[in-house]
């Protein structure tokens, strides 16, 4: 079968909700033992359900992917790996001028040194075995910027080069390293942003936001998942240090 992950053990941050539910759910399907990092709420309780039905030996592990000692604590139970996609990241609106120090720490902690953390604890492990895959959640704001998301795309670039820098420090190692970088993809993550920031014209906002798409949509969550398992398989073994842009041509048909 193409793009099997049987005999595969992979770990999914962020995988309660969004696009790393939809990972975690098609990785259980393709026959990997998922492991779910995400913090307590309704929607990774939920996810776990649906994980564990699919493929009985996955799990949910609760771990704030900010605290350098619960993610080691977690790999040194897990053992070896071979897929780590560091998914989880937290949104935020602000230019330079309005983006305190303690905003841009806390999205900072998250989105880029939470990635750091699951890196440095899976990394050794996957030495170790002389394999390993990491695909990171980047976005189209690390290269292309957009508007008042100072914070956001800073962590999102930030992904995008530890990607390169990971990808080749470990090349002679067996070890894969690749980026995604997704436009707007339909989740819980743009519908609270929508809810939180525009209350009043929450149907305008989203017509807006799927029309900032030349395909004029956004993404569902299965199509960034699709890509993601591509890119862990056997079959993109020779791809390593890039970034995927994925967005109905927001890259590069836009201008
Ligand atoms: N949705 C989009 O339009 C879009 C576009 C480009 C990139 N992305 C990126 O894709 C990734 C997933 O986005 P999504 O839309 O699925 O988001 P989402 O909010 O639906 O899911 C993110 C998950 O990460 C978890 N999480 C947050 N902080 C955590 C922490 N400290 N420790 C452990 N888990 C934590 C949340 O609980 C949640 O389950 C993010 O990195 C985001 O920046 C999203």
């Amino acid at each position: 079968m193409l793009f099997s992950l049987k005999n595969k053990k992979a770990v999914i941050t962020g995988g309660g909700s969004g696009i790393g539910k939809a990972i975690s759910l098609l990785f259980a399907q393709q026959g990997a033992e998922v492991h779910m990092i995400d913090l307590e709420n309704v929607s990774s309780r939920q996810t776990e359900k649906e994980l564990t039905s699919i493929s009985p030996q996955s799990k949910l592990h609760i771990v704030n992917i900010t605290q350098i000692d619960e993610v080691k604590k977690l790999a040194s139970q897990l053992g070896n790996v071979d897929i780590l996609i560091n998914n989880a990241g937290i949104a935020q609106i602000g230019n330079i001028e309005n983006t305190s120090s303690e905003g841009f720490q806390s999205i900072f902690d998250v989105n880029v040194k939470g990635a750091f953390h699951c890196m440095q604890a899976f990394i050794p492990g996957m030495l170790q075995q002389g394999s390993g895959v990491i695909v990171n959640m980047a976005s189209v704001a690390a290269s292309v910027g957009i508007p008042d998301r100072f914070g956001y795309s800073m962590t999102k670039g930030a992904i995008r080069s530890m990607t390169q820098s990971v990808a080749k420090d470990y090349v002679q190692q067996g070890i894969r390293c690749n980026c995604i970088s997704p436009g707007r993809v339909h989740t819980p993550f743009v519908d609270g942003f929508i809810v939180k920031n525009y209350p009043d014209k929450k149907e305008e906002m989203f017509a807006k936001l799927s029309a900032t798409q030349p395909i004029g949509r956004m993404a569902q969550p299965i199509e960034i998942a699709h890509l993601a398992l591509y890119l862990c398989s056997n079959e993109a073994s020779f791809i390593t240090g890039c970034d995927y842009p994925i967005d109905g041509g927001f890259t590069y048909l836009n201008n």
